[in-house]
C-alpha cells in the first residue's frame, strides 16, 4: 500500500524543511506539500524528525571469536538495530587462509538470509595475499557486489595479517575499486605488552587496556595511512578511539591521502576507567581499541565535527556477560572483546552529539547514514530521503526522554553497555523499502525480508548523485 508521511522535518545531510512524502512501491516517490495519493495510507510525523534510515557500517553478527560466537545474530541484531533506527548493516565476513573466499561468502549469506529483517551486505576479511586471492576477488566484486576488503593488524596469531598482505590489498583494491578497512592496532607489540602483562599476575580486566595504549593505534594507524599513500589506494580506519589515530588520519587526508575513519559511540562516551569495575565488572567494557582516558573523547567529537573522522559504526559484536565474558575470569586475554551496540548508536549520537551542540542535526544524518552509503556503495538509494531513494525512513521524536537498560532493550544480551544512561530522543516508526519494520515502538517486521544489496565500486557514485533531492 502507497503511504504518505505528513507533518515532519525531512532531515538530510545538507537539508532541513518541512514537506510530505509519497512512497510507493517501496520507493520516495515524491517529496512536496499537500501531496494526494487515494488510498494511501497517512502516517502523521508531528513534532518528529524524518531521517533516512542509519547505515551501519561494521557490524559482527554471529562471528565465531575468543572461543566462543557473539550472541546477537541477523534476527536479534537486525530487530534491535531497526528499533535503534538502523535500516541497512555491513557485516564482516570471515575468511580463512587457504579456502576460497566463496566459501566465506556462502556461510554469511546462510547466516543472514531467512534471519535479517533489515537490507544488509558483508565487507570481506583478506586473511592472505596470492595470486589465488587475487583471481578470486574480481568475480566475489562482479558477483556478490563486495566492495569492501578488511585486513586486521592485529590479533595475532588469529586475525593478524603482515604488511605485504595489507599492501598487496591496497594494490588490488585500488585496481579494482574497493575500499580497504583496517583494524589498526599493531598486533605485534600488544602480544609482546600481553605476555609481560601475564607474566606479572595481572590478569584483570583493566590489563586489557594498558597493554593496548594509544600508542598501538596511532602507530599502525599511521603505518595503514601511509602504505595508502604509497599505492595510492583508499582506506577506511574502524574503530578509532583515541586522538593519537585520529590525528594521523588528520594528517593523512591534509596530504591528500584518501583515508577515511570512523569511531563508535562507546569511544565518545565511555572511558577506560570503566574497566576497573569491581567484580569482573570491567569485562563488559572490552573492547579492542579499548576505552581510553576520557579526554579523547573531545578529540573524537571534535574530529567528527570538523569532517576528520566521517562516519560512526557500532562494531557491534555482543557477548553475554554470564557465560562469554567470564571466560575470561582469571585472564584478561579470554575475554572476548566487543559489545551491544546496534541498537544505541543512532540515539547516543543523537542526544550526545546533536543536543549537546557537538554536531549538527544535518551531520547527525551524515554521519550515521549519508556518508557510510556513500563510501560503501549504496547511495542514493540508501543513506538519503530523495525521490527515486528507497524509502528507508526513521520518524523520530526528538523530545522523549528514556533511560538505555538491558531490561528494555531487543538485543540479545544480558547487559546494556550504558546501563541507566539518560537520553533524548527515539525512533518511533522504522520502514525499509516502505513497509513498517517497527510501528509506534512495536516489531512488526519479518524475519527474512531484508534484501542482500550489492554494491557499487569505490568511487564510481557520481557527483550527481548529491542532487538528487527534487521538491514539488
Ligand atoms: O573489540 C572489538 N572491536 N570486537 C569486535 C572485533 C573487532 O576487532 O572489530
Ligand atoms: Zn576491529
Ligand atoms: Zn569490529
Amino acid at each position: 500500500m502507497n503511504k504518505i508521511i505528513r507533518n515532519g522535518t525531512i532531515v538530510t545531510a545538507s537539508e532541513t524543511y518541512q514537506a510530505d512524502i509519497l512512497i510507493k512501491k517501496g520507493k520516495i516517490d515524491t517529496i512536496g506539500t499537500a501531496l494526494k495519493d487515494e488510498g494511501a495510507e497517512e502516517i502523521d510525523a508531528k513534532g518528529c524528525y524524518v531521517f533516512p534510515g542509519g547505515v551501519d557500517p561494521h557490524t559482527h553478527l554471529e562471528m565465531p571469536f575468543g572461543g566462543t560466537v557473539s550472541k546477537d545474530d541477523f534476527e536479534t541484531g537486525t530487530i534491535a538495530a531497526a528499533f535503534g533506527g538502523t535500516t541497512s548493516v555491513i557485516d564482516f565476513c570471515l575468511t580463512e587462509k587457504g579456502k576460497p573466499l566463496s566459501d566465506a561468502v556462502k556461510t554469511w549469506h546462510a547466516k543472514s538470509k531467512d534471519k535479517s529483517v533489515i537490507d544488509y551486505s558483508f565487507h570481506l576479511m583478506i586473511s592472505e595475499m596470492n595470486d589465488k586471492v587475487l583471481n578470486e576477488l574480481p568475480e566475489i566484486i562482479k558477483n556478490e557486489g563486495i566492495t569492501s576488503f578488511k585486513v586486521f593488524m592485529a590479533y595475532k596469531n588469529v586475525f593478524q595479517s603482515d604488511d605485504e598482505t595489507l599492501y598487496r590489498t591496497l594494490l588490488a583494491a585500488k585496481d579494482l575499486g574497493a575500499l580497504v578497512m583496517v583494524h589498526a592496532e599493531n598486533g605485534d607489540v600488544i602480544e609482546y605488552l600481553t605476555k609481560e602483562a601475564l607474566s606479572k599476575g595481572q590478569t584483570e580486566p583493566i590489563y586489557h587496556a594498558l597493554t593496548r595504549p594509544p600508542e598501538v593505534e596511532g602507530e599502525a594507524t599511521g603505518r595503514a595511512a601511509q602504505l595508502t599513500g604509497l599505492a595510492n589506494s583508499q582506506l577506511y580506519v574502524v574503530h578509532v578511539s583515541c586522538k593519537e589515530a585520529a590525528d594521523k588520519i588528520a594528517e593523512a587526508r591534509k596530504k591528500g591521502y584518501d583515508v577515511h575513519g570512523e569511531t563508535c559511540p562507546q569511544y565518545l562516551v565511555l572511558d577506560q576507567t570503566y574497566l576497573e569495575k569491581p567484580d569482573f565488572e570491567g569485562a563488559k567494557y572490552v573492547w579492542s581499541p579499548p576505552l581510553r582516558e576520557k579526554w579523547n573523547q573531545d578529540a573524537l567529537w571534535n574530529a567528527l565535527r570538523t569532517g576528520e573522522l566521517q562516519t560512526i559504526g557500532s562494531d557491534q559484536c555482543s557477548f553475554d556477560f554470564r557465560g562469554q565474558k567470564d571466560l575470561g575470569r582469571d585472564d584478561f586475554t579470554k575475554i572476548p572483546n566487543g559489545g551491544p551496540m546496534i541498537e544505541d548508536r543512532f540515539s547516543i549520537l543523537f542526544s550526545e552529539g546533536v543536543l549537546k551542540g557537538r554536531i549538527s542535526l544535518n551531520q547527525f544524518v551524515d554521519i550515521t547514514s549519508t556518508r557510510s552509503a556513500k563510501l560503501f556503495g549504496i547511495f542514493p538509494k540508501k543513506g538519503t530521503i530523495a525521490v527515486g531513494a528507497d524509502a528507508d525512513v526513521v520518524i523520530f521524536n526528538p523530545e522523549v526522554k528514556r533511560k538505555i537498560s538491558a531490561a528494555t532493550h531487543h538485543m540479545a544480551v544480558d547487559y546494556n553497555a550504558f546501563e541507566g544512561m539518560e537520553v533524548t530522543g527515539e525512533p518511533v516508526s522504522v520502514l525499509v523499502r516502505g513497509e513498517y519494520i517497527i510501528r509506534n515502538k512495536q516489531f512488526v517486521g519479518t524475519p527474512g525480508s531484508g534484501q542482500y544489496m550489492k554494491r557499487a565500486k569505490y568511487g564510481q557514485l557520481s557527483k550527481a548523485a548529491d542532487n538528487t533531492i527534487t521538491i514539488q
